[in-house]
């Protein structure tokens, strides 16, 4: 298969995910299925990871847990060497389940509760902060060695609209005049150890962009350095780094990437040499698992009226991007590689919502029920966004490592649906 996807293979027709038939994967596990290669992970840990790492010694890479939580991902990518971006309680446990030492998770949370702030405190991480008040809060549960504030730099980047996570509109992070109050703030409470933090948007392929961003985060970690007279521990650029939605587009050139980038940090640590020699820190999520992972749903009925439909058992429950972003995946064929893709068809799911489209107007070949599908680029943002709407239970997930094939989380049953539901019998 062509560029990013290397480690599927189209044999006779039929998709081979790292050298395993794709229909003797779903025979064992069942389908709807995620499916990643450990290989493909290790390949863009290492490749991201380099790149930053040969242009600068004092550099770090967090692992974003939002994006694929599974533990067997964040295992794979903790041996690798990467420290873990945590959004709240739950992934933070998960990070430490498979031993992220604290030191090496960063706890951004938003909006937290004082039950959030008193977990993240008491779990070791360093918490990141996303507006000055809190800390005041925080600071009842007791003083963290280091603390962090993320920053609202003023504008953002995203592949849709709703991924853009800095700017105006953006509900996260401080403004600058804001910041300064808070690290004042933090720098009187005599907290030691002090990081700057930004996440300005998502799957951004741009490398110019990323020298903007860097050049203005680094500016204004650099003017409350200058006016409170702090040394920065770290400076955290976030995650965002784009992975191409479509066959056929250039992925991001890492290399160039990490220079643009490298560059303009150092520049700005040149030209304010009180800012001390922070950490680079980037926190990758979608460029580590998104290209790596598969899902793989089975045909279940083949409809024409006045469009044509494909159904199959993975819907808007299962992969929400679509539905909820309008985001592209590519969507083979995995049973028909090799035949003519003659037929133009909505890709849909068993959802009752007309937003259940997995993909509109694609070009297929005629289907059958029985016949599988691969949904590309499931391997961030699927199964952590899957959800029981309509009463369906959670799709398993399945790692292919090693020339195995191995479940890593088990498929939901209809039992597990009423679990854990008394019914009041006073409510008769
Ligand atoms: C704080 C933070 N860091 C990192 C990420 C990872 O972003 P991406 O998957 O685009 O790399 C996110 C994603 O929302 C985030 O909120």
């Amino acid at each position: 298969m062509p560029g990013i996807y290397d480690y599927l293979e189209d044999k006779d027709g039929l998709l081979h995910i790292d050298g395993i038939s794709s229909t003797e994967i779903a025979r064992r596990f069942g389908t709807p299925l995620y499916v990643y290669s450990a290989r493909r992970i290790r390949d863009n840990y290492r490749r991201i990871h380099d790149a930053f790492a040969a242009r600068r010694e004092n550099f770090r890479a967090n692992y974003a847990v939002k994006a694929n939580n599974n533990l067997s991902v964040l295992d794979l990518l903790r041996r690798e060497g990467a420290g873990a971006d945590c959004a709240g309680p739950g992934e933070i446990r998960m990070a430490k389940s498979v031993g992220f030492p604290p030191g090496r998770i960063l706890y951004s949370g938003n909006y937290n509760s004082d039950e959030e702030l008193r977990y993240g405190l008491e779990s070791g991480a360093t918490i990141n902060l996303d507006d000055g008040p809190l800390l005041a809060r925080l600071l009842r549960f007791g003083k963290p060695k280091a603390l962090c504030f993320r920053i609202n730099p003023g504008f953002g980047k995203g592949a849709y609209p709703g991924v853009v996570t800095a700017g105006p509109d953006a509900k996260f992070g401080m403004r600058e005049r804001e910041a300064l109050k808070a690290y004042r703030l933090a720098k009187e409470a005599g907290i030691e150890r002090l990081g700057v933090h930004m996440m300005a948007g998502s799957n951004v392929l741009e490398t110019p962009y990323w020298a903007a961003i860097t050049d203005r985060l680094t500016g204004i970690a650099a003017r409350i350095a200058k006016a409170l007279r702090i040394e920065l521990d770290f400076i955290d650029l976030g995650g965002g780094f784009g992975v191409p939605s479509k066959i056929g587009m250039k992925p991001l050139p890492v290399e160039d990437l990490a220079k643009k980038v490298v560059d303009a940090y150092e520049a700005r640590l040149a030209k304010t040499p009180e800012i001390g020699d922070p950490t680079l820190v980037i926190e990758p999520g979608r460029y580590l698992v998104s290209d790596a992972g598969v899902l793989l749903a089975t045909v279940t009925h083949v409809k024409t009226s006045a469009k044509r439909f494909v159904g199959c058992d993975a819907g808007m429950n299962t992969i929400l991007r679509p539905a909820l972003y309008g985001a592209y995946h590519e969507i083979l064929p995995a049973t028909r590689l090799d035949a003519r893709r003659s037929l133009r068809a909505n890709v849909t799911g068993p959802i009752c919502e007309n937003t259940d489209m997995l993909g509109k107007d694609r070009r297929l070949p005629k289907l059958e029920p029985g016949d599988l599908l691969a949904v590309l680029n499931a391997g961030a943002y699927g199964f952590v966004m899957a959800s029981r709407f309509n009463s369906r239970p959670l799709p398993a997930e399945v790692l292919v490592a090693d020339g195995q094939a191995r479940l890593v989380r088990e498929r939901e049953t209809l039992e597990d649906l009423t679990r854990g539901e008394p019914i009041p019998t006073s409510a008769g």
